[in-house]
């Protein structure tokens, strides 16, 4: 593909995205979605006016904490949990109505508490007027189940997938997955926590009560006009990845918290589509990360700050034993700091601010709840490839490109070349904007094929001008590298996202225990939602 095409691509995405001269498109909902949705998200105008005058100042409104869903048994013990995704209004910034989307409610959704190990039959209601999809990020489930834009539900459909979750506890989460139109909707509101429940944190003795001193942070920002509505894609800079100047902490705009003096568990999740936080308590105090984006680490990870790029999860733990009667701020201060994440020069625009507040914690007295730190958490995972790497770049940078290339390679079991049937290769980028391997995604085309049962050994090769947040369906997988070294301690533990830097090679080992044929595939993509609904994103079997 050449640049013009490239370019070409792009264009159309965005304007199928709302991107267009002054219009007043509903976003990402095209022109019969912006009907039946009445305007939602509309009245866009291109206009640069913020509600900046409206809200009622920092940290006066109180973060919610999403109601959890434990799901009902049945006669043979399956746990039934009901979604439905609807509309509504939203005070995401004090004093101002907009106009949002959720599940069970008008914003965001409740975070379903899942037993490891028990079988769940979900029952997922579309009440939008366009089609969606649900999809379990973090998950090994298989392809049939997942979600992912080949699960789509149609308005007023019902879609009931049934699974099981053999994998350890972790901080999971769900959120839409159409193809091409994963970040308005999830822009709009959609999205929740799932927290996948086994015990180990209550027998370690780490803080686990939910909403007390273990509390869910969906960390957003978004972008508001004049009259209150959300404003998605509506400036050129939008087409590198949409940024708000607005903070939204579970759906509130610089909310604050009561908490307990004492060992305070937050799981963070990056929910926001393009934007990576660089997360720290303002006075700089140290925290313990305790799990990373699918699991328990090893042992707790001592830390001042920590990247949280898209789609990512951390669990950390503060001490705030002696902190009674005083208050705390959890702020980000990203981009410049830390290199290898954008282009320059730096910010990248106006909405690249460096350093905001999101969360101020209010430390009461103690609760009486006798959580700890303990010194070893979980025995490190130690999988290893099956089948040996011999991955090569397979679309080396010719130069030209925009935004260059991030190739991704996994060496086949015959060392074959890319494209052979033994060998499979991928790569992200090229001469292409935001493509994997020089191609966009396709819905009719598998790109690469994986065994089943066996842990396959991927390099992500980035040689773009910007970091990428790279993720794989249907497996929690290892860092074994970057660019050559062990990861950093509190990287170690399970994922299912990694930022890949510019410039930097990573090595990830994924072990696939469950099926996904050519009917279901699944997905690996950039988790910066444009990226991926501009066809970042390929798709493979496991079989
Ligand atoms: Cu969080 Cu393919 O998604
Ligand atoms: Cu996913
Ligand atoms: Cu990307």
């Amino acid at each position: 593909m050449n640049r013009s095409e490239d370019i070409d691509h792009m264009r159309r995405r965005l304007l199928l995205q709302g991107l267009a001269a002054g219009g007043a498109l509903a976003v990402g909902l095209g022109p019969r979605a912006a009907q039946a949705q009445g305007g939602m998200m509309g009245g866009m105008m291109g206009g640069a006016q913020n509600v900046a005058a409206a809200g009622s100042g920092v940290f006066s409104r109180t973060l919610p904490v999403p109601p959890p869903l434990h799901g009902q048994a049945d006669a043979q013990g399956v746990l039934h949990y009901a979604l439905r995704a609807g509309s509504g209004h939203s005070e995401l910034i004090g004093g101002v109505r907009t106009p949002t989307w959720g599940y069970n409610g008008a914003l965001l959704g409740p975070t379903l508490r899942i037993p490891r190990g028990k079988p769940v039959q979900m029952h997922i209601t579309n009440g939008l007027g366009v089609p969606t999809t649900l999809h379990w990020h973090g998950a090994q489930v298989p392809g049939k189940v997942d979600g992912g834009p080949h699960n789509l539900i149609a308005p007023g459909a019902v879609w009931a997938p049934a699974f099981t979750l053999g994998q350890p506890a972790g901080t999971l989460w769900y959120h839409p997955h159409p193809h091409t139109y994963t970040g308005p909707q999830v822009y709009a509101g959609l999205g929740g926590f799932l927290l996948i429940d086994d015990g180990e944190d209550a027998r370690l003795g780490l803080p686990h009560t939910y909403g007390v001193d273990d509390l869910p942070l969906a960390l957003q920002d978004r972008r508001l006009d004049a009259s209150g509505h959300l404003v998605y894609m509506n400036r050129m800079p939008d087409m590198m990845g949409m940024k708000g100047d607005r903070f939204l902490v579970n759906g509130v705009e610089q909310p604050h918290a009561e908490v307990p003096a004492g060992w305070l568990r937050l799981r963070l999740l990056n929910a926001s589509n393009e934007r990576i936080y660089h997360l720290a308590v303002a006075d700089g105090r140290e925290f313990h990360v305790i799990a990373g984006d699918a699991g328990l680490l090893e042992q707790p990870v001592p830390l001042r700050s920590l990247l949280l790029a898209p789609a990512e999860r951390a669990e950390i733990v503060v001490d705030l034993r002696r902190e009674q009667g005083r208050s705390l701020v959890l702020r980000s201060d990203s981009g410049a700091v830390v290199p290898g994440l954008y282009s320059m020069p730096m910010p990248v625009d106006a909405y690249d601010r460096g350093r905001f507040d999101l969360l101020q914690l209010r430390v009461g007295a103690p609760s009486g709840l006798s959580a700890r730190l303990p010194e070893r958490l979980v025995p490190a995972p130690t999988p290893r490839a099956d089948e040996p790497a011999r991955g090569f770049v397979r679309n080396g940078m010719k130069g030209g490109g925009m935004m260059g290339m991030m190739g991704m390679m996994r060496g086949g079991s015959g060392g074959r070349a890319a494209d052979g049937p033994g060998g499979m290769s991928m790569g992200i980028g090229g001469r292409d904007l935001f493509a994997i391997d020089g191609r966009y995604m396709r819905m009719n085309v598998i790109d690469v094929k994986t065994a089943l049962g066996r842990t396959a050994l991927w390099r992500v090769h980035n040689r773009s001008t910007m970091a990428h947040p790279f993720h794989v369906h249907g497996t929690s997988f290892l860092i074994r590298s970057r660019d050559g070294n062990a990861p950093p301690a509190h990287e170690r533990g399970w994922k299912d996202v990694v930022l890949v830097r510019r410039g930097e090679t990573v090595e990830l080992l994924a072990p696939f225990h469950h099926r996904a044929g050519a009917a279901h595939p699944y997905m690996y993509h950039c988790h910066i939602l444009e990226h991926e609904d501009n066809g970042m994103m390929g798709q493979f079997t496991v079989t």
